[in-house]
């Protein structure tokens, strides 16, 4: 630590565009702390350099971690919070009273808050439809089994990766794979459909999955966008309420600033702070 200026930071690859600095900074100003928050891009495959990263960081504040480093993240850590073992991903870590480098998940409590937002849906006794099975996958699998869901249906374009995940996460109860579109609109409905591909980050990308192939009454897409995503978009126009992934990456946000801080630092405003930040990182003002 030097003069009191506590370091945080992101490790990932690619990290350059993104919205973390801005949102914790401005959460660091609102909250009154004397930290900096720094983006490091750690290229894929440098174990040494993220477990290096890893404990510098840790040692004068603590970090987060994005892709593609999470499961590597995770089998670093001496301490494996309980949502960081339950996925084998950890996106958020510090240093505890002893020393020991914890890691935790707070992307299933993000996407739990998240999807709060959509308005009637309950997701304890819901089925829901889950596009994708790669890290972001899990935790939101994870996150669907906490919150009660009674079906998951997978669809991964890799389907053995899909049953992969089922099978390390011991969900064989509630989750299968199905093909896309699982049905045609007479023969399948959901209550919630979820994009975790990649699928909406770059511009001429297909959309997920068509909302005439299927009847949903909410979609959540962890893609985030300038007012939504395409899907989202697509979403609407369909007459299905529909929410982009910033809402999850501002909880995240604010739970990882908890698990830093203490529950009992944040104050009231901080997530309308980081929303306002990650808004005007996405060049909207404080529209929408
Ligand atoms: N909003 C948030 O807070 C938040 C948090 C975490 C992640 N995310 C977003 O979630 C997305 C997934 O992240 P991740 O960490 O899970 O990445 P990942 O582990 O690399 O997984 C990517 C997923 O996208 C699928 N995919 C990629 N290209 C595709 C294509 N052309 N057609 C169909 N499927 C395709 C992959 O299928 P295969 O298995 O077949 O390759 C896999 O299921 C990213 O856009 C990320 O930015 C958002």
């Amino acid at each position: 630590m030097t003069g009191g200026l506590s370091r945080y930071g992101l490790l990932g690859d690619p990290v350059a565009h993104s919205l973390s600095p801005s949102m914790y900074r401005a959460a660091f100003v609102q909250l009154g702390i004397n930290a900096s928050y720094e983006a490091v891009r750690v290229p894929g495959g440098d174990l040494d350099r993220l477990v290096r990263e890893m404990r510098d960081l840790a040692a004068s504040g603590g970090g987060n971690v994005t892709v593609p480093h999470k499961e590597d993240a995770a089998r670093i850590v001496d301490v494996v919070r309980p949502y960081a073992k339950r996925t084998g991903a950890c996106n958020c870590f510090w240093l505890d009273d002893s020393g020991r480098l914890v890691g935790d998940n707070t992307d299933v409590g993000g996407f739990l808050h998240a999807t709060r937002d959509l308005n009637g849906l309950d997701l304890d006794g819901a089925k829901v439809l889950l596009l994708g099975a790669g890290g972001a996958a899990r935790a939101v699998a994870v996150a669907c089994e906490l919150a009660g869901v009674r079906r998951l249906d997978i669809h991964n374009r890799t389907a053995e990766r899909a049953e992969r995940l089922i099978e390390e996460l011991g969900l064989e109860k509630i989750a299968r794979t199905v093909a896309a579109p699982p049905g045609s609109a007479t023969t399948y409905d959901c209550d919630l459909v979820v994009n975790s591909t990649s699928l909406g980050l770059e511009p001429f990308d297909l959309l997920p999955l068509s909302f005439g192939d299927v009847r949903v009454r909410f979609a959540f897409d962890l893609v985030y966008g300038r007012g939504g995503t395409e899907w989202t978009r697509a979403a609407e126009f369909a007459g299905v309420p529909a929410r982009d992934g910033l809402s999850m990456l501002v909880r995240q946000a604010v739970l990882s600033l908890e698990r830093w801080f203490g529950v009992e630092s944040i104050q009231e405003g901080t997530t309308d702070t980081m929303w306002a930040a990650a808004r005007d990182g996405l060049n909207l003002g404080s529209a929408g």
